[in-house]
């Protein structure tokens, strides 16, 4: 699928990624990592930035570490990468008794986890909590707006009729449930909730808002927010990855075309967008000033674009891989740090525009990376 040049360049990034993830994996054993403190890794499963229950062991992001070693054992066969992506999986358990920490994330939690130990080893007990998991998910579907709510919030802001398109990835955990029990009603609501996104979220641009209101008891849409990005109407880019990469977990899943026709239709809008720097903002609408830049969502639309490619004709396959393939060797030439300095691959992620902080290691920006690096090779797990 790749040119001579760029077969030699994926050579290089894979054997740097395998000699990197080599010592970080021992170095954080029993760790579940987030960001970086000075170089080194954080640990999820035991630090809780705010003492809210969503920030700790059931943090969104803990299943993307697990998810890392999962694709490193299928890439090297080494049996270390299997032994550390089941100490955090048995962590999450924690989440399970919790309970209150978890929403519409759970997706993200148990695919890289435990769908992904149960699709390698069949063992019983990552399918129980992947079901486990899938049934959470399925029992926060709003039925007049044919919606999956996201976050709990009912005090300090009211989200039972919000819908977020980072769910997009949520879902796939809902097709895995209806394909491993054969009972169709994940599968249903998985669908209803697709659909819903691609009428109230995506644009007739091919850009998509992050957050979408609706009448929780009527249905229908209310409002729409910004969220992560710079304002409302405005396009963060990251939101624009969840939701390409999103319709196209969706279209492998199900094969209804209108997934990957609006996959399609945010991949062009999205790669009209591409700065000749091939370096990623963190909203496509915001101010040249200051400069910030968020290197996850490169990675992630990396992701998607490869799996579009892979189903393009001929004639239009060089126009989803050559965008795929210049994000990843703009990240390796420019954002990748590749010695022993720090845990991370990336170096600027940035968790939403108006945040405190930009420019930082996120754990969710080494893992689409390591996923887009492995499929370009053709040697993905795929776990979605
Ligand atoms: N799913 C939340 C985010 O992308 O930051």
């Amino acid at each position: 699928m790749l040119k001579a040049a760029d077969q030699a360049w994926l050579q290089d990034v894979i054997d740097k990624l395998t000699q990197k993830m080599d010592w970080v994996s021992e170095k954080n054993r029993d760790k579940i990592p987030y960001t970086t403190k000075d170089g080194t890794y954080d640990d999820r499963s035991v630090d809780n930035p705010s003492g809210d229950a969503a920030d700790g062991i059931c943090w969104w992001t803990n299943g993307f570490w697990g998810g890392m070693m999962w694709l490193m054992f299928h890439e090297t066969g080494n049996e270390k990468y299997k032994e550390i992506a089941g100490i955090s999986e048995e962590k999450l358990d924690q989440c399970f008794s919790d309970y209150y920490g978890l929403h519409h994330d759970v997706g993200f939690m148990w695919l890289p986890t435990s769908v992904a130990n149960y699709r390698v080893t069949g063992n019983p007990e990552s399918r129980k909590r992947a079901l486990h998991a899938a049934n959470l998910l399925a029992g926060r579907f709003n039925l007049a707006g044919g919606f999956i709510r996201a976050w709990n919030d009912l005090k300090e802001g009211d989200t039972r009729g919000w819908a977020i398109i980072d769910c997009m990835l949520n879902i796939p955990l809902l097709y895995w449930a209806s394909e491993e029990t054969g009972d169709p009603r994940f599968k249903q609501i998985a669908m209803k909730h697709a659909d819903t996104s691609m009428t109230a979220f995506v644009r007739p641009d091919g850009s998509v808002n992050h957050i979408v209101e609706f009448d929780p008891f009527e249905g229908g849409v209310a409002r729409t927010y910004g969220g992560q990005g710079y304002e409302e109407g405005s396009s963060w880019t990251r939101g624009q990855t969840w939701a390409l990469y999103g319709f196209m977990m969706s279209y492998i899943r199900t094969g209804k075309e209108e997934y990957l026709h609006t996959a399609k239709r945010i991949a062009h809008y999205f790669i009209a967008n591409i700065p000749d720097s091939g370096v990623i903002p963190v909203d496509f609408r915001q101010p040249a000033e200051p400069r910030r830049e968020d290197d996850t969502a490169a990675a992630i639309a990396a992701c998607g674009l490869i799996e579009i490619a892979k189903r393009a004709g001929e004639l239009e396959k060089d126009l989803y891989l050559g965008a795929a393939v210049k994000l990843l060797r703009t990240l390796d030439g420019s954002r990748c740090d590749w010695t022993e300095a720090t845990d991370a691959i990336l170096r600027n992620g940035s968790g939403a525009y108006h945040s405190k902080t930009h420019h930082h290691a996120i754990i969710y920006g080494d893992y689409y990376f390591m996923e887009a690096i492995f499929k370009l090779k053709g040697n993905d797990l795929y776990i979605w």
